[in-house]
């Protein structure tokens, strides 16, 4: 069970959006009153009857709560979202309410880059590739795989240099790799060179790192001319979140081999992912489990409950994005 510092009345009313980690929702339901949204046989009569008294979701990144759900809670004073990803929920609606809303950043960089590195590694190295060829027996019958290219030394991209992006940074690196990024801003005392346009950086590098935040300024960011500019031998990896990327453009540029090949552990229309994909070997595809560690998810849970804590205690809270 995860930690609950303090005890916090039980009379506080929440609204929980989806399944968290079991040991997170034990401690959410023995600290809070909680109802569960995704198991309502009625949703919509189960918002409309705990209403006034709920004070609080609690919500994923995926699913986030929407502005209807959240006008039916007049007294909701916070949306706590386990993730760091709040792209599901609308800000600007929670800050003109004074809702405020967190997440949980840092915790889950390091599993977030570890899995960008893997998928880099499985796709230029065809890891999936010749693993079923070896299972397949086909190694005896029909001799050793083509060479692949490595990835040592080679010029990376990253797309979002924020907490994530910086702990890439660092693992790729040990690579020898050769780094850039493009941010909404240059990054005073970075080591790394800065690149104003994604396209221009897309063109300068062979493994291009998607890990910016979901905003306005950047869903649909990865678009034709940007995979274009990454060209044929170059690789994209995306742990951030598939709306960055123009996905059919992406589905042509993988078919036509216009780029390389690419590791993608987000999609844009989750949990269903574009069928054109399955057939590509030029493609290595995760079901958005890059900070699904159970080392991780549990920091992630103990900083919503940090941050539930905090907020009904008065208190500043640890993670609040608005
Ligand atoms: C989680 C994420 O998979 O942090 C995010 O924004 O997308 C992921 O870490 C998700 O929020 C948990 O369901």
């Amino acid at each position: 069970m995860i930690e609950s510092t303090e005890s916090v009345a039980m009379s506080q009313t929440l609204l929980l959006m989806g399944p968290l980690l079991p040991a997170v929702m034990e401690t959410l339901e023995s600290t809070y009153t909680v109802h569960r949204h995704w198991e309502a046989d009625d949703a919509d009569a189960l918002v409309a009857r705990i209403s006034e008294g709920c004070k609080g979701v609690v919500t994923d990144g995926g699913r986030g709560v929407s502005n209807e759900v959240l006008e039916k809670l007049p007294n909701a004073g916070i949306v706590a979202v386990f993730g760091v990803g709040v792209d599901a929920v609308d800000l600007d609606y929670c800050e003109g309410r004074g809702i405020a809303v967190t997440n949980t950043p840092d915790v889950l960089s390091d599993d977030v880059a570890d899995l960008a590195v893997a998928l880099a590694l499985a796709v230029s190295r065809r890891l999936v590739v010749a693993d079923r060829y070896a299972r397949e027996g086909r190694w005896a019958s029909e001799g050793g795989l083509p060479l692949t290219r490595r990835m040592m030394g080679k010029r990376a991209g990253i797309y979002g240099m924020g907490s994530i992006g910086g702990v890439l940074a660092k693992r790729l690196a040990a690579f020898g790799m050769e780094i850039a990024y493009c941010n909404r801003s240059e990054r005073e005392g970075s080591p790394y060179r800065f690149v104003a346009s994604l396209e221009a950086l897309a063109k300068d590098v062979d493994f291009l790192f998607v890990t910016a935040s979901a905003a306005p300024g950047t869903i649909g960011s990865v678009n034709a001319a940007v995979l274009d500019a990454l060209g044929p031998e170059g690789w994209l990896v995306n742990v951030s979140r598939g709306t960055l990327v123009d996905e059919p453009a992406l589905v042509e540029a993988l078919e036509q081999g216009r780029i390389a090949g690419a590791g993608l552990d987000v999609f844009e229309d989750e949990p269903n992912i574009p069928e054109a994909l399955f057939p590509l070997d030029n493609v290595v595809l995760q079901p958005h489990v890059a900070s699904g560690t159970h080392e991780t998810r549990a920091a992630m849970g103990q900083l919503v409950l940090d941050n539930l804590e905090a907020h009904f205690a008065d208190r500043e809270l640890p993670t609040r994005v608005v």
